[in-house]
């Protein structure tokens, strides 16, 4: 009745930001923030579920008070399990015909260096859903595995993979993971430094989305004389007279705001180095190294760590599913790959 999809692998990749889902043999089948939205007051249950990812981030500093908007996953793990699951659960019955009848077998990434604890959490989502045949692989691998690298025929190889809610840092050489810390700071910790910033220096509150929106827009890593004049206008609330007011922001004050994000993900570099031999960080240095993620999508970052850590990466931010075709990938090879499935 429902054909090949009832039987057919899931790729999952929950993110901070966004959940991407694919499927083998018909790519991806769903990408959307990772929100949900509940009718406050009442039971969390499916049918108190105001609306999902697309539709209920609109809600986001606007929800009315009946309504509750719920980030399920940040820096990296799952915060609010309940959601996670009542989410999870809608956009595969949404998604693969059949969901309810036979579970499909799934495929999950975690952060690279994530604990037990985050592992499993990640893992009951989908057992709380009758899934049974559930795995679960570090980031960094399927980073690799979505460009194709074949990491185990490989020396030193560097992956930082930014995301919203955490950073991978890890070094892999012929199969195995040699460095690996993960750090609980990314898109969103650059949001809260720009807001930061125009509080201190310009005394206004900036709303959440508008700060998104504009670190996409003129966001860039790297400080320059040049970039005093390219400005956007957006609104902000004066906090001494609590008014509307329009304010120019330049690319230079975003780039001094995320400075210090970009100085702590330096240092875990420098800190993965420490952990490997010479050979290994000289492959590394001879151009073996990748930045991914959605936060390698601003301008001029890797012209920012190319000069903080003298590391030639190449970039791969604009590749937006890499890491669920990389685990997609990985169920094509599960010989290669068994030893890494947690
Ligand atoms: N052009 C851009 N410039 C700067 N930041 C960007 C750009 N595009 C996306 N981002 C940021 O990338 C982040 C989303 O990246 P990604 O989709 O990799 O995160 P995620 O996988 O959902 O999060 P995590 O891996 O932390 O759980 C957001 O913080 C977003 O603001
Ligand atoms: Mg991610």
């Amino acid at each position: 009745m429902f054909g090949r999809n009832i039987l057919s692998s899931v790729a999952v990749e929950i993110g901070a930001s966004r959940t991407r889902v694919f499927q083998k043999n018909m790519g991806e089948i769903f990408s959307a923030p990772t929100l949900i939205a509940f009718r406050r007051g009442r039971t969390r249950t499916d049918s108190n579920i105001v609306c999902i990812g697309e539709d209920a981030h609109p809600l986001i500093g606007r929800a009315p008070t009946s309504v509750e908007v719920v980030r399920p996953v940040a820096s990296g793990a799952i915060v609010d399990t309940e959601a996670t699951v009542l989410y999870i659960n809608r956009i595969m019955s949404q998604a693969i015909p059949g969901f309810w009848v036979a579970k499909p077998r799934i495929i999950c990434a975690v952060p690279s260096a994530s604990t037990l604890v985050t592992r499993t959490a990640f893992s009951e989502v989908f057992r709380n859903l009758g899934c049974t045949d559930v795995k679960m692989v570090p980031q960094h691998l399927a980073v690799l595995a979505g460009c194709g690298v074949d990491f185990t025929k490989r020396g030193g190889t560097l992956i930082v993979n930014m995301g919203a809610g955490s950073t991978d840092v890890a070094i892999t050489s012929f199969g195995a993971t040699v460095a690996n810390t993960s750090i609980k700071i990314g898109g969103d910790e650059m949001n809260r430094c720009i807001k930061q910033f125009f509080r201190r220096s310009r005394k206004i509150d900036i709303g959440d989305a508008t700060v998104e929106h504009v670190k996409k827009e003129i966001g860039c890593a790297i400080y320059s004389d040049n970039y005093g004049t390219i400005k956007t206008t957006i609104r902000a609330k004066c906090l001494e007279t609590r008014r509307s007011v329009a304010v120019d922001i330049s690319k230079n004050d975003i780039a001094q705001a995320i400075k210090p994000v970009l100085e702590r993900i330096s240092d875990r570099i420098f800190d993965a180095f420490e952990c490997v031999s010479p050979e290994i960080a000289s492959d590394v240095l001879s151009g073996c190294a990748f930045l991914s993620g959605g936060v390698a999508r601003m301008e001029s970052i890797q012209d920012y760590f190319r000069s903080s850590t003298a590391v030639q990466f190449q970039n791969l931010g604009s590749q937006q599913s890499l890491i669920s075709s990389g685990l997609l990938n990985i169920l094509g090879q599960p010989r290669s790959f068994s030893s890494y499935f947690g």
